[in-house]
């Protein structure tokens, strides 16, 4: 039996919004279509009808035909209106915000359980690859003991040319921005950003504690020098941005995203490109990896079809790990072993390691390998944004 129409809603016509018209378009098994499409622009020239079109969000959300609405916009605040009102008159809604997602997580899942509605974001963590339905459905148990991933595209992409082309930074952001991998703010991406929003949502449905993502500590790859990447070529490393949720004992757990010196060992070393990785590691089933693509128009658009579809079958996130399970608290104590470069010593000395392995002084370039605890890195995540250094950690020596 053919299920009911879903007629859409859809706020965004930008690079996602455009990608899942096509996917959609081309999907034969779903019974959905495109009603209206909410824009900033009317200006703007679009490859649809104009009657499709408009830039008043209440004349979406009040068409009585519609009975899904999917937000792909990139404006954050006007994402968190749309969702509330929809949840707030239990009706069912697509997002791939991650900002507003992570901002706003407790709120939109009390309104879900309050009013029936049904919120779904696979597109909100690692583009096509289905991290979240996954920490739902197959690791509902407390087995997890971390999650490892590049969770941004973009950055991945800029690392990647650094690498393998010696391109420089710059070009190489400009490139991401052109292929449509970047966010409109690079700084969402190369300052770590991104992925930790990324991480606070990954970390809602692996443990079923959600964080406040200003409490978290993440540094990108802004800073990052030619004498970095020589500095991992020579050691046999490349540099990747991590993010990393790691479980402490039984009650705690830690989050942070940083550049990694990773090894080829690591399973995210040969993830190139905007292309994602995420490693699963627990007790009794060592580790796992999913990989595929971060970012653009049509793995995006992909993941986006995926919770239309779920939707189709009535599908909502349990939040199991939030209702059943013993709430484990986020902690700071972890010692990190931390690639340290810097310009001058006025920069260092903000840095109180705990142990110093190893220590590089020259008129251009030095740099500090030594132990800091997590804690230590949070209280200096704000001044850590106005110094000349960069940051990287020894992830396999966590
Ligand atoms: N790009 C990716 O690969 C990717 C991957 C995963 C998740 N996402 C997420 O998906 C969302 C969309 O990303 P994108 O890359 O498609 O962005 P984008 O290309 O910049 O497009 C944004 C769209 O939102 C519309 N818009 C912005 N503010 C609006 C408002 N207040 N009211 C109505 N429409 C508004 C814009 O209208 P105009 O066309 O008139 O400017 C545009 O059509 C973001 O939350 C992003 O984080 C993106």
């Amino acid at each position: 039996m053919e299920k009911p129409e879903l007629v859409i809603g859809l706020f965004g016509f930008g690079v996602v919004g455009e990608g899942l018209y096509h996917v959609l378009e081309n999907s034969k098994t779903v019974n959905a279509r495109i009603k209206q499409i909410c824009i900033r622009n009317p200006e703007k020239e679009r490859s649809l009808p104009p009657d499709f079109f408009t830039n008043e969000v209440s004349k979406v959300l009040e068409d009585k035909e519609i009975n899904l609405f999917v937000e792909l916009i990139d404006d954050p605040v006007e994402a968190y209106n749309i969702a509330k009102t929809v949840l707030q008159s239990g009706r069912r809604i697509v997002s791939g915000n991650k900002k507003m997602l992570a901002f706003h997580l407790p709120e939109l899942i009390e309104l879900q359980q309050k009013h029936q509605g049904t919120l779904l974001y696979e597109a909100s963590a690692c583009g096509s690859i289905p991290i979240i339905r996954n920490l739902e459905e197959y690791y509902d148990n407390d087995l997890m003991t971390s999650v490892t991933g590049i969770l941004n595209g973009s950055s991945n992409f800029i690392l990647t040319k650094l690498f393998k082309s010696g391109t420089d930074y710059a070009a190489a952001l400009k490139e991401a921005q052109n292929l449509g991998f970047a966010e409109s703010d690079p700084s969402a991406d190369v300052d770590g950003f991104d992925a930790l929003y990324k991480l606070v949502i990954i970390a809602t449905h692996a443990i079923g504690t959600w964080v406040h993502p200003e409490k978290l500590f993440h540094t990108g790859i802004r800073n990052i020098s030619r004498d970095d990447i020589r500095f991992a070529i020579e050691k046999g490393f490349k540099i990747k941005l991590i993010a990393k949720l790691v479980k402490l004992g039984k009650e705690n757990f830690s989050l942070f995203v940083m550049p990694s010196l990773t090894s080829p060992e690591n399973y995210v070393y040969n993830v190139e490109d905007e292309y994602n990785g995420v490693i699963i590691e627990g007790q009794y089933y060592d580790k796992q990896f999913m990989f595929g693509k971060g970012a653009g128009a049509y793995p995006t658009g992909s993941a986006v079809l995926s919770d239309i579809t779920a939707c189709e079958h009535a599908y909502s996130y349990e939040y199991k790990k939030i209702k059943y399970f013993r709430k484990l608290s986020y902690s700071e104590d972890l010692k990190l072993k931390i690639y340290l470069r810097y310009e001058n010593l006025i920069d260092l000395s903000h840095f109180s390691f705990e142990t110093i392995s190893e220590k590089y002084t020259s008129l251009q370039y030095n740099f500090v390998i030594g132990e800091i605890w997590l804690s230590e890195l949070v209280r200096l995540k704000n001044i850590i944004l106005k110094l000349n250094v960069f940051l990287a950690f020894y992830e396999e020596e966590v």
